[in-house]
């Protein structure tokens, strides 16, 4: 299969990217993502210069471009958004525009080129807080933030394009991910990389929001299943049934990393902030036979070997020096 890859240079769409390379020794990959703050293609180092990888800077808004791009694409798998919440508090502007409107354009161009295969990747947040059972396919949307309420729009989009006009898609909701490359301003790799520099880990409110917390690998490989044996049309959610509350995150990351609670430090909560977040993969599980593969002890041990070891990468991030990786190896070309 050709992939057009949406956001292959954030957290998950790196991942995936990998994945598929590794897995599919017939499939390439074009790899279109603006390069914002999120992006940064230290994360696809090793496969850059693989013959199947091809990577475009440029905007998912920008249909001339995506139709250059649509049309030798076999499927689009769109993760290209603006995905933290903080930063939608503080200015919603650009979550409007990549979420609502540049998955407008995909849909759009995947439409008129022939009604490509779409999967669209997108959030339990659409679905609000948690009353009672976890969320599955059935429950209402509610989002809360910005960024769930700029999710919700697009999904509701994909779901239209394939009632109005038929066009081949899936949706997948999933839970927290977490794993190697994901940007440390999110809670676990902040909290291993402020521990590792010696520096506090700050916890909103009282810390007691729950989350479902998903391995980046495990996410990858259900996307990749819901992409090839996804039934048309259907939205899948897809968790581990693994909830804990951020304070037990952080506390856990303090044990591995040998530190006590004296490095945690409580701070204002943001505005809005979604108290509980569970999800019910049944479907998945029962129609596509997807299973996760990572145990969250497992997983989370694993994560932060994987900062202790890559300080170079996650160093760089915090200090911007990884945004000149761009110059220096495509400036020339
Ligand atoms: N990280 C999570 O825990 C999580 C959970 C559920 C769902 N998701 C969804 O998964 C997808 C990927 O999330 P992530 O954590 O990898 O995000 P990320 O912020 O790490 O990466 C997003 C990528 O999209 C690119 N991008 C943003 N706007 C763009 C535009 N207009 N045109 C082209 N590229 C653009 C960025 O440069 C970046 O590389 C998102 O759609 C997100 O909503 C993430």
């Amino acid at each position: 299969m050709n992939l057009l890859i949406t956001g292959g240079a954030g957290f998950i769409g790196s991942n995936f990217i990998r994945t598929i390379l590794a897995k599919y020794p017939e499939d390439s990959v074009m790899n279109l993502d603006l390069l914002t703050y999120a992006g940064n293609l230290e994360n696809l180092k090793e496969i850059e210069n693989n013959s199947r990888y091809k990577f475009v800077k440029g905007d998912i808004t920008d249909r001339s471009l995506v139709d250059s791009l649509m049309k030798d694409t076999g499927a689009v798998v769109h993760f290209a958004a603006e995905t933290h919440v903080d930063r939608s508090v503080l200015d919603s502007g650009n979550f409007v525009r990549s979420n609502i409107l540049g998955t407008y354009t995909l849909l759009e161009s995947a439409r008129q080129h022939g009604g490509k295969r779409f999967h669209h990747v997108s959030t339990d947040e659409v679905f609000g807080v948690v009353e009672g059972k976890p969320f599955d396919e059935n429950t209402p949307y509610n989002p809360r933030s910005p960024y769930s309420a700029s999710k919700a729009a697009s999904d509701h989009l994909v779901r239209a394009y394939f009632h109005t006009f038929n066009l081949p898609i899936t949706i997948s909701n999933c839970a927290n991910n977490y794993g190697p490359y994901c940007f440390p301003e999110k809670l676990i790799p902040l909290a291993i990389t402020n521990l590792i520099e010696g520096k506090k880990v700050p916890v909103y409110g009282d810390g007691l929001q729950v989350r479902d917390w998903l391995h980046v690998i495990d996410h990858c490989s259900a996307i990749d299943t819901i992409l090839r044996k996804g039934k048309i049309g259907e939205t899948y959610c897809v968790g581990v049934r693994k909830q804990l509350p951020n304070i037990e995150i952080v506390r856990l990351i303090l044990k591995a990393l040998g530190k006590d609670e004296s490095f945690i430090e409580f701070v204002k909560d943001r505005p809005g902030h979604d108290r509980h977040y569970a999800i019910d993969p049944s479907r998945v599980e029962r129609e596509l036979g997807w299973k996760s593969a990572i145990a969250f002890e497992e997983g989370i041990a694993q994560t932060v070997k994987w900062y202790v070891e890559n300080a170079e990468w996650w160093r760089k991030v915090k200090s911007g020096e990884y945004r000149e990786y761009y110059e220096r190896q495509y400036g020339h070309r």
